[in-house]
C-alpha cells in the first residue's frame, strides 16, 4: 500500500458571495470551506464528520472539481508518480482527472437524469471518455448493477422506476464504472436501510482491496464513519478542527464538539449508557455566513474561556493528531469505549 498521498489538500477554500436586493449586490460571503488541509493516501478511507451545513459537500465538490475552488491547492499525484494541482487547472485539463476521481452524490433524486435509462447514466462517464465500444459499455453497465445488487435486466428501465436505495445503488455503479482511484461517497448509504447497506459497504471495501482505492467517506453517521474509516476529520463551520486515527479519535477526542458529537453515538451496551450523558451544544446553530470571532465552536463550547472568545486557534499537532483548540492537552474528554470493551459487554 502506497502512503503517498493520492490527493493532498492545502489551504482549501470554497467562499459562496450572498447577494441581495434587484443588483444584487454582495451583501456577505458563505465561507463553506475554509482553509481545510487534508490529506488521502490510496487504499484508505478518510471520514469526514460534521452537522449539517458544515461544508462536507461543498468539500467534496471542490475535489471534483464541480466547484471552482476560491482558494487553496489541491494536489493530485498522477499514475505516472508526477504530482499536479487540481485546484488551478481549466475545464479542458480537467477531463483525465475526471475519469480518475468520482464522486457518488448525496441526492440521487436530482443527481439522476429522469430522462436517461440506468444503460445512458451508468454508461455515460465510459462514453464520455471513450473507453470501449458500445457492445463493452452494455456488457460493463450489466455487471455494474450485478455488483452493486440490481438485476441487469433493469438497464432499460428510467430511473423513476426505482426506490431510493435503489437510485442510491445506480449513483454509486456510475461513479465505479471507469475504475477510479480515488471516490467521495457523500452519504452514500445514509439513505439504505441495515442488509443493502452492509452490502454496498462491503462491495466498497473489496474494491478498496483489490484496486488501491482511496475515499473519501461523508457522512453523519457516526456509526457508519467508525466502520469504515482509517483516518476521520471533524469539520466545523468550513473547517477541520481535529483529525486523527479513528480508534484514538473516537476513544480520545482532543476537541469538544469531537466530544460533542460522540457523545449522541448509541452505546450497545445499556449498564454502560447509565454513565454516559448527553453533552450539550451550547447556543444557536452554527452559520457559516457569520462565523463568530476567536474559535469559531466557542458559543456553543462548554469549556470556553476568554482566550477563546478571542483568538481563533490553529489546526496544530497535539499527540501525534490534529485539533484546533487552545486547551486540547488539559481537557479531559470523553469518547466512547473501545470497540474491543464494547463488543464484550454488548
Ligand atoms: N451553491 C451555493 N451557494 C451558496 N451557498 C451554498 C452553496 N452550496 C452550499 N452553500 C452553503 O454552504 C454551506 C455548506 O453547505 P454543504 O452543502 O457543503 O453542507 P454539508 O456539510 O454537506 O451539509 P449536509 O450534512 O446537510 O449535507 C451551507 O451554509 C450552505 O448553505
Ligand atoms: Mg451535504
Amino acid at each position: 500500500m502506497s502512503k503517498e498521498p493520492l490527493l493532498k489538500l492545502e489551504g482549501l477554500a470554497k467562499h459562496f458571495p450572498i447577494r441581495s436586493g434587484l443588483l444584487g449586490r454582495q451583501v456577505g460571503t458563505v465561507k463553506a470551506v475554509d482553509e481545510v488541509d487534508l490529506d488521502i493516501a490510496a487504499g484508505t478511507t478518510l471520514g469526514l464528520v460534521g452537522e449539517s451545513g458544515c461544508g462536507k459537500t461543498t468539500l467534496g465538490r471542490c475535489i471534483v472539481r464541480a466547484h471552482d475552488p476560491t482558494g487553496g491547492r489541491m494536489l493530485y499525484r498522477r499514475p505516472d508518480g508526477s504530482v499536479i494541482d487540481v485546484a488551478g487547472l481549466k475545464e479542458k485539463e480537467l477531463k483525465p482527472y475526471r475519469a480518475e476521481v468520482r464522486m457518488i452524490f448525496q441526492d440521487p433524486h436530482s443527481s439522476l437524469n429522469p430522462r436517461k435509462t440506468l444503460r445512458e447514466i451508468i454508461g455515460e462517464p465510459m462514453r464520455v471518455h471513450q473507453v470501449g465500444t458500445k457492445e463493452e459499455i452494455d456488457a460493463r453497465v450489466g455487471e455494474l448493477l450485478e455488483r452493486v445488487g440490481l438485476r441487469p435486466e433493469y438497464a432499460d428501465r428510467y430511473p423513476h422506476a426505482f426506490s431510493g436505495g435503489q437510485r442510491q445503488r445506480v449513483g454509486i455503479a456510475r461513479a465505479l464504472a471507469l475504475s477510479p482511484r480515488l471516490v467521495v461517497a457523500d452519504e452514500a448509504v445514509s439513505a439504505l436501510d441495515v442488509s443493502v447497506r452492509a452490502q454496498i459497504l462491503n462491495l466498497l471495501m473489496d474494491l478498496q482491496e483489490e484496486s488501491d482505492l482511496g475515499f473519501l467517506f461523508v457522512s453523519h453517521d457516526l456509526g457508519i464513519i467508525e466502520h469504515v474509516a482509517d483516518v476521520v476529520a471533524v469539520m466545523y463551520l468550513g473547517r477541520v478542527v481535529e483529525q486523527g486515527p479513528t480508534e484514538e479519535l473516537y476513544t480520545r477526542p482532543l476537541h469538544p464538539y469531537t466530544e460533542a458529537l460522540l457523545s449522541a453515538v448509541p452505546d450497545p451496551d445499556p449498564a454502560a449508557k447509565r454513565h454516559r450523558e448527553r453533552i450539550k451544544l451550547l447556543g444557536d446553530i452554527a452559520d457559516p455566513a457569520h462565523v463568530p470571532a476567536g474559535c469559531p465552536f466557542n458559543p456553543r463550547c462548554v469549556y470556553a474561556r476568554d482566550e477563546c472568545r478571542t483568538e481563533r486557534p490553529p489546526l496544530r499537532e497535539v499527540q501525534g493528531r490534529r485539533v484546533a483548540c487552545h486547551f486540547a492537552e488539559e481537557l479531559d474528554l470523553r469518547g466512547v469505549p473501545d470497540p474491543d470493551v464494547r463488543e464484550v459487554t454488548a
